[in-house]
């Protein structure tokens, strides 16, 4: 067997086997198989996709390329979520705290900012002194005594999807339902959970951009995590414009403490409760979603939700000042407002072209190596369906960049439509998806 006659096998659109893969996928760790192949191998299945059975077998694969941990001596059902990559997701900063404080274990492995995405483990990370780089042992011990760890990938944990990663954000196949599949599926089965709830983000500014696409993406994930005995649900959620009003590492923190303090910022709490539902459900904690949610709001008054936040800030070394107090974080050199220069309503911000401006702010990396401005973001201050007037601000940047402040400006004010007509933001969770099917999500909270 050799690289090249898998790689022309799959390019001709043929199925891989076990011995295939395993080959190709192993020979990419050690070294064998260089860049340049494994390149064209994910170019191939970008092109001529995988079969459930191949998408399996790959995810498979990965996931034994490290580690995987066992958590079974801790008591409860360990219940994590995984969202598909959105602008403004700050969703698991007050949903793992939230579902830990209602007795559901969650033990979080989570990513970094990724093309003009944002990731958890960033935002963790704008808190000072915040480690997100626990040893497995340190893991173990954080989840057994709180309840909740939220750590980043390590060496040990599909090291094959780390080193393809990587890959695939330089060659264009990040977008490959497989691909995603092998990727998210390896990192979460790795994790010691027992059960699972996918955010499958659609629209502008989702990986999946098309409904349609974003479907076949959920239900490959839910039908991997259920084949490898996970109990798995997902929830099919818009992301035509940014979640909340934050984008922006520290900026996101600042707007989740202020939902845990009780703030209603109506799409971002909307998503959390019934992702929230879902995992206190698959926890044992609540016979149904419903139930799920409304343990979700309790917990969410009674400030446990943010007992629980400061204690995992603290546990893991966080200066727990800094969330009690967030105004003496530092703040932006610049802090520049886009207004409105019509009256009407706010069509659309474009939650794509929002990312990137976030990037270019210093929010985001444009390459690997680039540090983070923790301090750099959007701020908006209208969705899409509130009325405007001329003047008004729609949204306010903070950077340190002051090169970049004109073309950010003036990309953010073409990001933000506002047209005459009254109009309606997209519905927000358009549906729930579990091993059964696809079934219209009513909409609850
Ligand atoms: N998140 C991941 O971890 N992997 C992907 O491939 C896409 C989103």
């Amino acid at each position: 067997m050799n690289p090249t006659e898998i790689i022309r096998k799959k390019r001709s659109g043929a199925k891989l086997n076990r011995t295939e893969i395993d080959f190709f996928i192993h020979g990419y760790i050690n070294g064998k198989v260089p860049d340049y192949q494994m390149s064209a191998f994910l170019m191939a299945v970008f092109f001529q996709k995988m079969d459930f059975e191949e998408t399996t077998i790959l995810t498979d694969i990965m996931l034994h390329s490290g580690i995987v941990i066992d958590l079974s001596k801790i008591p409860g059902i360990k219940v994590d979520k995984h969202s598909t990559g959105g602008v403004g997701d700050k969703v698991s900063l007050i949903l793992a705290p939230m579902v830990a404080a209602c007795g559901v274990p969650v033990p979080m492995i989570s990513g970094r900012g990724l093309g003009h995405t944002g990731g958890t483990l960033d935002k963790l990370e704008s808190i000072p002194g915040f480690r997100t780089d626990l040893s497995l042992d340190e893991y173990k011990n954080v989840i057994a005594e709180i309840g909740l760890v939220m750590i980043g990938q390590t060496n040990e944990i599909a090291p094959a999807d780390k080193k393809m990663y990587a890959l695939r954000d330089v060659t264009g196949t990040v977008e490959s339902i497989p691909l995603i599949s092998g990727s998210i599926m390896s990192k979460k089965l790795a994790e010691g959970i027992d059960a699972l709830v996918l955010d499958i983000k659609t629209g502008r500014g989702a990986f999946m951009q098309s409904e349609a696409d974003a479907v076949d993406l959920a239900k490959t994930l839910i039908a991997v995590g259920n084949k490898f005995g996970k109990k798995t649900i997902g929830f099919l959620t818009d992301m035509s414009q940014p979640l909340g009003y934050a984008v922006g590492n520290w900026l996101e923190v600042v707007e989740c403490i202020e939902c845990m303090q009780g703030k209603n910022v109506p799409d971002l709490m909307e998503v959390t409760y019934v992702l929230g539902g879902a995992m206190v459900m698959l926890g044992g904690k609540a016979v149904s979603i419903e139930e799920g949610i409304s343990k979700c709001k309790n917990v969410l008054q009674t400030g446990k939700a943010m007992d629980k936040f400061k204690e995992l800030v603290r546990r893991q070394g966080g200066d727990v000042s800094f969330i009690t107090n967030p105004g003496k974080y530092p703040k932006s050199k610049y802090a520049i407002e886009v207004k409105s220069t019509s009256k009407g309503y706010v069509h659309n911000i474009d939650a794509l072209e929002v990312g990137f401006i976030g990037i270019m702010l210093g929010a985001g990396r444009m390459k690997v190596d680039d540090i983070i401005d923790p301090k750099a973001g959007i701020r908006l201050m209208k969705k899409v369906g509130d009325s405007v007037k001329a003047g008004d601000t729609l949204a306010i940047m903070q950077t340190d960049n002051q090169e970049i402040l004109e073309t950010a400006a003036h990309r953010l004010e073409k990001a933000i439509c506002v047209a005459t007509a009254p109009c309606a933001p997209s519905p927000l969770i358009r549906a729930m998806i579990n091993e059964e099917g696809i079934f219209p999500w009513h909409g609850l909270v």
